[in-house]
Parts: structure tokens; sequence; C-alpha cells
């Protein structure tokens, strides 16, 4: 419906170095477009460390930090923008839990991840993080913005 024309919101979802190694990209892509999210900006790329850092400037405390950078730049990872209605939250939702051991089956750790130092995925925690995050990893002639005929059957 014609309410939804304007930017809708958007959020940045990686899947990580191990996500990719295990060959879940089409996987977790399936996930989000099935739920009828939109994808708008897409790579594949080998962080460095110091991007790593940047990303996670947030945790820079925490005792995990090093390690959690270190595995972030180790290998290719699947860069993307999504958007859609509440894709933020929901995102997260399909994501689930931090730690897989408690995220729920159904979702994507749930389903294929087992502890939370390889999780498979990153996704954005709020609005201002994903504003945040798509600023770092895109430049902002690679959002693209287009319609998508089953649009109108989603909203
Ligand atoms: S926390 O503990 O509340 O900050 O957790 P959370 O905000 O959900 O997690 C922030 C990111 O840190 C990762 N994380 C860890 N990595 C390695 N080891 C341990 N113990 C650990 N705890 C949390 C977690 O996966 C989050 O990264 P992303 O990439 O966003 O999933």
């Amino acid at each position: 419906n014609e309410a939804h024309a304007a930017q809708m919101e958007r959020t940045f979802i990686a899947i990580k170095p191990d996500g990719v190694q295990r060959g879940l990209i089409s996987e977790i892509i399936s996930r989000f477009e099935r739920k009828g999210f939109k994808l708008v900006a897409i790579k594949i790329t080998v962080p460095s460390k110091d991007f790593a850092k940047k990303h996670y400037h947030d945790l820079k405390e925490r005792p995990f930090f090093d390690g959690l950078c270190d595995f972030l730049s180790s290998g290719p990872v699947i860069a993307m923008v999504w958007e859609g209605e509440g894709v933020i939250k929901y995102g997260r939702k399909l994501i689930g839990a931090t730690d897989p051991q408690k995220s729920e089956p159904g979702t994507i750790r749930g389903d294929l991840a087992v502890v939370v130092g390889r999780n498979i995925i990153h996704g954005s925690d709020g609005p201002e993080t994903a504003q945040d995050e798509i600023k770092l990893w895109f430049k902002p002639e690679e959002l693209t913005s287009y319609a998508i005929n089953s649009e109108k059957w989603v909203y």
C-alpha cells in the first residue's frame, strides 16, 4: 500500500566467516527473503582486524573483544542491508539469541549453531546501530532503491 512507498526501515546483517565456510549463505538469505524482507545491498569481503574493531567498538571493554575481532576478520563475510517493516527487531528474532544454546529452534542460530563464539550471523541491535553499521560497511551509492513485484502482496 502507498503508505510504504517512502524509505522503509533498514538493518545491517552479516554472515560471519563460520557461516560462509559452512555453506550457509543461501540458507540464511533465504530465511530473510521468504519472510518478505528486501535485500538492498550485499557484498562479500574479508574485513581487516582494524575494521572489525570499528564494527564492534561498543564491545572494546569486553574480555572476548579481541577474539571476536580476530574471528570476524578471519575470512569472508557477507555484508548485507535488509529493508522492510520492523526489519531491525524482527531480523534479530529470525537470528535468535546471542548464545545458540539459548536460541529457540526455528531461529537461525537455534537451528544452525552451537556456541556463542561461532554464532554465524550478526544483526544490528537497534535503529542507531543499524544506521552506524550500514554507514560503516557500505557507501551510499552501494545501497539500492527499487521496487519488486511481490511487494504489494507483502504489504
Ligand atoms: S552482551 O554480552 O550482552 O554484550 O551480548 P550481545 O550484545 O548479545 O553480544 C555482543 C556481541 O558479542 C558477541 N559475544 C561473544 N563473542 C565471543 N565470545 C563470547 N563469550 C561472546 N559474548 C557475546 C555476540 O555474538 C555479539 O556479536 P554479534 O556479531 O553481534 O553476534
